[in-house]
C-alpha cells in the first residue's frame, strides 16, 4: 500500500507539450482496439510494416505433406527465422516448444481433406482454446465463388471475425482457389476485397503475375501471400519480391520454404527481399551461401 505521508510530489506534468498520439501504421488498423493492434504488431514486424509467416498447416487437409513427415525434425530449426507461425493447434499443443514465444497464426477451420471436395469446412477451434493458446490471428479458409461451399465458408469467416472481435484477435481470411477458378488478377481482387468487406484483418490469397497491383489497392487491409506449389528457389524469392512491390505487406509461405532444399537458408533469403528489400538475385546468392551442402 501507497505511503500516505511523505511522499515526493508530483510536479512534472509537462504543461504546454501536447500529449502525443502515434499513430498506427498497419493498413487499415488505426481504429482498432489495442489488443488487436497489439496482436497485430506481433505479427507484423513494426520497423518493416512486413512479415514472414511460416504456414504448416498443410497437414489438416493434406496429412503427412512432403517436408512435414516430421515437423520436430525439419520446422523446428526454421521456426527462430520466422515472424509468425501458421499452424494448427495439434500440431502446436505436441510439437511446437511454447519457449519460441513466436505468434500464432492458428488454423481455426476445419473440414473436409483433399481425399474429397475441399472447403465443406466449420470452425473448428472455439475462441475460447485459441485464446488459451495465445493466439495472435486466427486463419479461416474462405472459398470465394465456390459453388457449394462459398456460403459457408463466408458464414465461418464472419463467426471468426465476431467473436475475435469481442476478445481482440484479429482474422486471417484465407483465400482458397478452386480448380475451376482463374487465379487472375480480377477474381483474385474480388476474392481479397470480399473478405476484407466481411471484416478479416488480414488477407491470405496467391500472387498473380499480371496486375497483382490492383489486388492489393483494392483490399483495405494487409495482404500477405501464400506461395503455393514448389518453385525453383530463385523463382520463389522473384515472386515474393514482385507481390512486396506491388503491395503486400508479407508472405505465409510453406512449401517454397519447407521444401527447399535447404529450408533455413530459404526462409533467410526469404526474409532478406520481406524485410530488407533485397533483389532476388542478392537473395538468392545469400541462399547459395547460407546453403549447406
Ligand atoms: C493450406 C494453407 C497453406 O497455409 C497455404 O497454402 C500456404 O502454404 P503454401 O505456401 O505451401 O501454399 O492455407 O491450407
Amino acid at each position: 500500500m501507497a505511503e500516505e505521508t511523505g511522499n515526493k510530489s508530483a510536479r512534472d506534468y509537462g504543461i504546454g507539450i501536447p500529449q502525443k498520439n502515434v499513430l498506427y501504421e498497419l493498413k487499415g488498423a488505426n481504429n482498432y482496439d489495442w489488443g488487436m493492434k497489439d496482436r497485430l504488431s506481433r505479427v507484423f514486424n513494426p520497423k518493416s510494416g512486413k512479415t514472414v509467416m511460416l504456414a504448416f498447416d498443410h497437414g489438416y487437409i493434406m496429412g503427412p505433406t512432403s517436408g512435414l513427415e516430421r515437423i520436430d525434425l525439419t520446422i523446428l530449426p526454421i521456426l527462430e527465422h520466422a515472424d509468425c507461425l501458421m499452424c494448427t493447434r495439434g500440431v502446436l499443443r505436441t510439437l511446437i516448444p511454447p519457449t519460441f514465444n513466436k505468434p500464432i497464426s492458428l488454423r481455426t477451420s476445419a473440414g473436409t481433406t483433399v481425399l474429397n471436395d475441399l472447403n465443406d469446412e466449420c470452425i473448428g477451434v472455439e475462441i475460447e482454446d485459441a485464446i488459451r493458446l495465445n493466439a495472435s490471428m486466427m486463419a479461416v479458409m474462405c472459398a470465394i465463388g465456390d459453388k457449394q461451399f462459398e456460403g459457408l465458408t463466408i458464414r465461418n469467416l464472419c463467426k471468426s471475425i465476431e467473436t475475435g472481435n469481442r476478445y481482440g484477435i484479429p482474422t486471417l481470411g484465407v483465400n482458397a482457389v478452386g480448380k475451376e477458378l482463374t487465379r487472375d488478377a480480377r477474381y483474385l481482387a474480388m476474392a481479397a476485397r470480399v473478405v476484407a468487406e466481411n471484416g478479416a484483418q488480414v488477407v491470405k490469397t496467391y500472387y498473380c503475375a499480371e496486375g497483382f497491383e490492383q489486388v492489393t489497392a483494392a483490399c483495405p487491409v494487409p495482404i500477405v501471400i501464400a506461395g503455393g506449389k514448389k518453385l525453383p528457389e530463385l523463382e520463389a524469392l522473384k515472386m515474393a519480391r514482385s507481390a512486396i512491390d506491388q503491395g503486400a505487406l508479407g508472405v505465409d509461405m510453406g512449401r517454397n520454404i519447407f521444401q527447399a532444399e535447404d529450408p533455413v537458408a530459404m526462409i533467410q533469403a526469404v526474409r532478406h527481399v520481406v524485410h530488407e528489400d533485397a533483389k532476388p538475385q542478392a537473395a538468392f546468392e545469400m541462399y547459395n551461401d547460407l546453403k549447406t551442402s
